[in-house]
């Protein structure tokens, strides 16, 4: 059957989140969500992934996004510079040679942390009291995969992963059949939905209705902020390539559907259910192969998120940038 999720006793407290990420437009509307919202969310750090770019962009992508967002006090770190067992493959084609195309954006006097993104993410979990920590993903999950491996015990000490990755209904955007942030990393996909831990994925067949139109990015700009702005631009920038693939009225809007989720569950819908990652198909690398009918009696390892109120979405996203600088 499929489920709305209920606000719950999640959204009155706030969240200690570590985010993976590889800004990324889609990404930096993500994180700004999220900055956006304290009352909501407590960042413990941001780990650069490489994914749509190499690890070198979007570690400089976090900190300029944190000076943007007038929060230097949260540490970035720099994670893998490669998948775990792959050649990186990248999404410049969408987001430009530095992977955050679109607004000039200040050039930040905030410096990465020295210590590797994957010791961050194994350090906070063993000192933060067991069941605290929410993993936010928002690319290839290779970091976490990696800690998963080093440090076995650090596994049931995650509260949850709520992250955006798979594609089912609406298959692939970077092959036929996978969705860009599983194709780049599947064995760490694999490892993560492997892990026992709750997982929510937030896939394509949902961030595919999450439209941008022009009216929705103008309500960024509208805010008359210079976070709402450079949304509007850096979105404006990457939404062109989607805009011609598909020709619909307004890009699908990925990464900001993991902290929706997270701030309102209850607009989304979807199912608990079997998710498993092909890494050796000829044509289905990196497909997630979802049991949404429940025909193999498999054990579920995941909430799968099928659709979304975009009206609500949009409004959500929109006032939360709207406290930002
Ligand atoms: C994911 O792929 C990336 O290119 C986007 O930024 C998003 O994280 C969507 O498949």
């Amino acid at each position: 059957m499929a489920a709305r999720r209920r606000a719950g006793d999640d959204q009155l407290m706030t969240r200690q989140l570590i985010i993976l990420t590889d800004p990324g437009q889609d990404q930096a509307a993500a994180i700004l969500t999220i900055l956006g919202r304290p009352d909501a969310f407590e960042v413990l750090g941001l780990v650069a992934t490489a994914g749509n770019i190499g690890l070198d962009h979007t570690l400089g992508n976090c900190l300029k996004l944190l000076e943007l967002a007038g929060r230097p006090d949260i540490p970035v770190f720099a994670g893998a510079p490669l998948p775990m067992r792959r050649d990186l493959v990248m999404a410049e084609h969408v987001h430009g040679p530095t992977g955050l195309d679109g607004p000039d954006l200040p050039t930040p006097a905030i410096r990465p942390q020295a210590q590797h993104g994957v010791d961050f993410i194994i350090e906070t979990l063993r000192s933060r009291p067991e069941g605290s920590v929410t993993i936010c993903g928002l690319s290839p999950l290779t970091n976490l995969a990696l800690a998963f491996r080093i440090a076995p015990d650090i596994v049931p000490r995650v509260k949850e992963i709520v992250a955006m990755l798979g594609a089912y209904f609406e298959l692939g955007n970077i092959t036929p059949t996978a969705e860009f942030n599983c194709y780049v990393d599947p064995e760490a996909a694999d490892v993560v939905l492997r892990s026992g831990l709750k997982i929510t994925l937030l896939p394509l067949d949902v961030t595919h209705q999450m439209r941008s139109t022009r009216g929705r990015l103008d309500a960024f700009s509208a805010l008359g902020n210079r976070s709402g702005r450079a949304t509007d631009e850096m979105l404006t920038f990457s939404e062109a390539f989607d805009l011609k693939k598909y020709g619909w009225d307004g890009a699908p809007l990925h990464g900001p559907c993991v902290p929706a989720y997270m701030l309102a569950p209850e607009i989304f819908d979807g199912r608990t259910c079997a998710v498993e990652v092909e890494l050796t198909g000829k044509l289905t690398q990196g497909m997630t192969v979802v049991d949404y009918w429940q025909i193999t009696g498999k054990a579920h390892n995941a909430f799968w998120v099928r659709s979304g109120d975009a009206n609500a979405y949009y409004r959500l996203i929109t006032e939360a940038i709207g406290n930002l600088p």
